[in-house]
C-alpha cells in the first residue's frame, strides 16, 4: 500500500458563510469538507452576511466556531470604512484585517481614500491586512503599507505581472506576501467557454500564457490558498450568478498531480500550502497533526459532483488529480477515517500564535 504522510494543509482564505448564507455552506459542512480535502485549518473571510465590521459580530462569529467548527481556524476581521474604532478593537481577535479594494461578492468595498489611508495608519496588528484587489489597487495598497510601515498581504494575485510588482517591493523592504489560488494555476479562460458561470470567479480567470506564466513565477508565491466560495449551482444558473468557486476537496489532490507532473516538488507543495501560511500569518502548527494519503489508485480525474461542501460542485471536473485523503489526525484525534468524520462538532480550535 503506497501512502503519504504530511502535516496537511492550511488554508488561508475560505468562505464558509456562517452566518449568513448557511445554504451555501456553514461552519459544519465548511469544515468537513476541509478534513475531507486534507486541510487542518482555515482563515475565514468577513464577507457575511452581516459583515464582520464590529467586535460584537467577530465575538458572535467565534462563538459559531467554537460550537460547530471540526478543523482549525482563524477568523478575519473586515471593514465597511466606517468605524476605525471597531476595526482597532477586534485587532486582538483577529488573524488579519482583510479589505475589499474592488468589487467582488458581498458589500464591503471601495473605501473613501482617507478612510483607507486611516486604516493603514492605525491597525494594531499583530495580522497582517489582506487585500482583495486588482492591479491598481495592489499598488495602491503596496504605497501605503510603505508609507505606514504596515505588514501587508494580497490575496489571489490577479495577473502573473503583479507578482512582479510585489517583487519589486520586497527588495525595497515592504513587508508584502502574497497567495495565488488552484484555479488560477490550473483553469484558464478556456474553461469560462466550456463550463459558463461555474468558472466565474473574482479575479476571473486568465489566458492560458498568464496561466503558464504563474507556474514560472511561483518562486514569488508565498502561500496557496482555495478562496473556496461555494454558491449553489442554483445561484449560478440564475441571471446574476454570483462570483466564486470550491476548492476545498480537491487542492491537495490537484497539486500533488503537479508534483507527479514534475512542475512542483513535495517539499515546495508544502511551503505553498501550510509552511507557508503558517509563516505569513504568525500562527504555530498544531501538535500531533498529520494527513494520510492513500496512492494506490494513482492518477484519476476529479468529477462535476459528490463533495462535502454543502453546494455539492467543483469546477475542476475532468482535471488530473493524485491521492484520497485516508485519514486526519488532528491535535492526537484522528478527526476523519476513510471518508467518515469522526470528529464531534466544536472539536476544531483556534489556530494559536506563534511565538
Ligand atoms: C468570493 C465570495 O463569493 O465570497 N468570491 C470570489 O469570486 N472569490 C469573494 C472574494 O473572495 O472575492
Ligand atoms: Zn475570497
Amino acid at each position: 500500500m503506497s501512502q503519504l504522510r504530511i502535516p496537511g494543509m492550511v488554508d488561508a482564505h475560505v468562505h464558509l458563510r456562517e452566518p449568513g448564507a448557511t445554504h451555501k455552506e456553514d461552519i459544519y459542512s465548511g469544515t468537513v469538507a476541509a478534513l475531507a480535502g486534507g486541510v487542518i485549518g482555515v482563515l475565514d473571510m468577513p464577507n457575511n452576511t452581516p459583515p464582520i465590521v464590529r467586535p460584537d459580530r467577530l465575538a458572535a462569529k467565534r462563538k459559531l466556531f467554537e460550537e460547530k467548527a471540526v478543523a482549525d481556524y482563524g477568523l478575519f476581521a473586515g471593514s465597511d470604512g466606517t468605524s476605525l474604532e471597531d476595526v482597532i478593537a477586534m485587532a486582538p481577535h483577529a488573524v488579519g484585517l482583510k479589505l475589499y479594494l474592488d468589487e467582488t461578492f458581498g458589500d464591503l468595498r471601495n473605501y473613501e481614500p482617507a478612510h483607507l489611508a486611516a486604516l493603514f495608519e492605525a491597525w494594531p496588528g499583530p495580522g497582517r491586512i489582506a487585500i482583495h484587489g486588482e492591479s491598481d489597487s495592489i499598488r495602491a495598497a503596496i504605497s501605503l503599507a510603505e508609507r505606514y510601515g504596515q505588514r501587508l498581504h494580497v490575496c489571489h494575485v490577479p495577473d502573473p505581472d503583479d507578482l512582479l510588482v510585489i517583487d519589486a517591493a520586497r527588495q525595497r523592504g515592504v513587508d508584502v506576501s502574497c497567495e495565488v489560488t488552484p484555479h488560477h494555476l490550473l483553469l484558464s479562460d478556456e474553461a469560462i467557454l466550456r463550463l459558463g458561470s461555474l468558472a466565474q470567479m473574482k479575479p476571473p480567470l486568465v489566458t492560458e500564457r498568464k496561466r503558464a506564466l504563474f507556474w514560472e513565477r511561483l518562486d514569488l508565491v508565498d502561500l496557496i490558498a482555495t478562496d473556496h466560495a461555494p454558491h449553489t449551482l442554483e445561484e449560478k444558473a440564475g441571471k446574476k450568478p454570483p462570483p466564486g468557486v470550491p476548492g476545498l476537496e480537491t487542492t491537495l489532490p490537484l497539486l500533488l498531480a503537479a508534483v507527479d507532473d514534475g512542475r512542483l516538488v513535495l517539499e515546495r507543495l508544502m511551503e505553498l500550502v501550510y509552511y507557508g501560511p503558517l509563516r505569513i500569518h504568525q500562527l504555530r502548527a498544531p501538535d500531533d497533526t498529520e494527513v494520510t494519503i492513500d496512492l494506490d489508485e494513482g492518477r484519476y480525474t476529479l468529477e462535476r459532483g459528490g463533495y462535502r461542501t454543502r453546494c455539492g460542485w467543483s469546477p475542476f471536473e475532468g482535471v488530473a488529480a493524485l491521492g484520497r485523503i485516508a485519514r486526519v489526525r488532528l491535535r492526537q484525534c484522528d478527526v476523519f477515517v476513510d471518508g467518515q468524520v469522526r470528529a464531534e462538532a466544536g472539536s476544531g480550535a483556534p489556530l494559536a500564535r506563534a511565538g
